[in-house]
């Protein structure tokens, strides 16, 4: 069954704090987006990629997966969901509504073929997640606290019960008629959508938590560009 690949890739990479947006930076030598588009574009039965580049984005088309065939491009947007919605209003000239759309965040390079089979055996409407391994906490701000400090000090409210939290990576899948309308709506109401799961959630549509891996991380702060740098040499090594 055919499927295509939604990759936001817009972002500025503020929390790296580097000299140009993280998925430009060299992992083992090569630009986390082609690395991303790279391991991409080997998962069979891909029909297509589309990447959500920022508009002034002066990086893409030096990259050797550019000039793909299968992989298009769109103007992203604000916010990572403004991103997505452009692709998918890109798609759905273009494809039918039940197309299977899988959204990968351009910052996991990591993720593993036989996540992707699962994902693609799961329900519709799905996620790669991770279980907690960490005991888990809900903080608050003590009703003392104030005054002065910068930042409030926070205690702890409640242990959560850790076999019921899951920690939502990408990819994340969905029918794209459904996704698009999701989305749309989600941001028509201003809610707060930091991944597709949210905005399918937000309308009734409850979706499958695929068990993935902690190898699959989100590049976000300049230790996890080792980390993935020796992830990467044991899976191509
Ligand atoms: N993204 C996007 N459009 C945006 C914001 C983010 O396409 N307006 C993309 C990023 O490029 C990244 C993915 O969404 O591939 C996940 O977002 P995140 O890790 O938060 O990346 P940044 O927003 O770039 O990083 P930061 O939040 O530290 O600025
Ligand atoms: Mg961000």
């Amino acid at each position: 069954s055919d499927y295509w690949v939604v990759v936001p890739a817009a972002g500025v990479g503020k929390r790296m704090g580097a000299d140009r947006p993280k998925q430009y930076l060299p992992l083992l030598g090569r630009p986390l987006l082609s690395l991303t588009l790279r391991n991409i574009l080997s998962w069979p039965g891909l029909a297509g990629v589309v990447v959500a580049l920022s508009e002034d984005d002066a990086y893409f088309s030096h990259l050797p997966e550019a000039k793909h065939p299968l992989v298009h491009r769109v103007v992203g947007g604000v916010e990572r969901a403004d991103s997505v919605l452009a692709t998918l209003n890109y798609l759905a000239t273009r494809e039918a509504g039940e197309t299977t759309v899988l959204v990968h965040d351009a910052a996991r390079p990591c993720v593993a073929l036989a996540d992707i089979e699962a994902l693609l055996r799961a329900d519709p409407v799905a996620l790669l997640a991770l279980p907690a391994s960490d005991t888990v906490k809900l903080a608050a701000p003590s009703a003392a606290s104030g005054g002065g400090e910068p930042e409030p000090r926070l205690y702890v409210e409640q242990t959560l019960d850790r076999n019921s939290i899951w920690l939502a990576q990408t990819p994340q899948r969905a029918p794209l008629g459904l996704l698009h309308s999701c989305l749309r709506r989600a941001l028509e109401q201003g809610a707060p959508v930091t991944d597709e799961a949210s905005a399918l959630e937000l309308f009734g549509h409850a979706p499958q938590l695929v068990p993935g891996r902690g190898d699959n991380l989100k590049i976000t702060h300049p230790s996890d560009i080792l980390l993935a740098e020796t992830i990467l040499r044991l899976r191509y090594a």
